[in-house]
């Protein structure tokens, strides 16, 4: 499968990483390939080709979009949402607003969310969200102590949800289907958890997993 991974940083770089080791052809996504930044994560993901937004969501069947929230927007418009259209568009972002040092805030909720804005920006892609409930180094393969952590996904499209949950089996994760968009209400304010404890504590290993009786 062609993966576009939109977005450079810790997130992009450790989904990239665990594509390529399902064999997948992977692009990352930037705004500028030449940049240094750019340059580094090229040499940092072997394997993976970056280059700019639209070139990686044109020629992708599924993208990943793994964006700071301040960029979201923007990074989406560059890649051009006709580029989306009909593709699986996972969404791993947190709306997250750091106006106020860490541990930040959100920046929407409660009547939106990011997922939901996400979708409105690429109307004719398949949004679902998932992986924002985690730190980057746990999205791919978590080796916990209590076995396969859960991740939680939402989304309008029973076959996009159906084919990211295939996705996270083979990254090791148990999923748990919330169904429609507007769940990410509940996602990025669960996200907030993990991000409050991991400031607060120090500790940037940690996922949640569902205990059933
Ligand atoms: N860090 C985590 O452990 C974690 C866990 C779960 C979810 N998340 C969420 O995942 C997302 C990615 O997080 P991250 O830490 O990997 O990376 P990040 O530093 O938040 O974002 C880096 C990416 O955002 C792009 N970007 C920034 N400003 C932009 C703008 N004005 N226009 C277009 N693109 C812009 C950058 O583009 P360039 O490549 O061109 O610089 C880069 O590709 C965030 O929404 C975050 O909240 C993070």
């Amino acid at each position: 499968m062609k993966v576009a991974i939109l977005g450079t940083g810790v997130v992009g770089q450790a989904l990239a990483r665990g594509f390529l080791g399902l064999q997948d052809e992977v692009a990352i996504g930037t705004r500028d390939p030449a940049s240094d930044s750019a340059r580094k994560v090229a040499d940092e993901v072997p394997g993976a080709r970056v280059v700019p937004f639209a070139e990686a969501a044109r020629t992708c069947e599924l993208a990943v979009l793994a964006t700071a929230w301040s960029g979201t927007e923007s990074a989406l418009e560059l890649a051009g949402p006709a580029n989306l259209a009909g593709k699986v568009l996972i969404d791993a972002t947190n709306p997250l607003d750091f106006s106020g040092g860490v541990p930040p805030k959100l920046a929407v909720g409660h009547t939106t969310s990011a997922g939901e804005l996400v979708q409105a920006w690429a109307p004719a892609a398949r949004v679902v969200k998932a992986f924002n409930i985690v730190p980057a180094p746990l999205m791919v393969n978590p080796e916990l102590k209590g076995g396969p952590p859960t991740m939680f996904i939402a989304g309008n499209d029973a076959a996009a949800r159906e084919a990211v949950a295939d996705i996270l089996h083979r990254f090791g994760w148990e999923s748990i289907d919330l169904g429609g968009i507007e769940q990410s209400r509940l996602l990025e304010p669960l996200a907030m958890v993990f991000i409050t404890y991991a400031f607060k504590f120090n500790h940037w290993k940690a996922a949640f997993k569902l205990l059933r009786a």
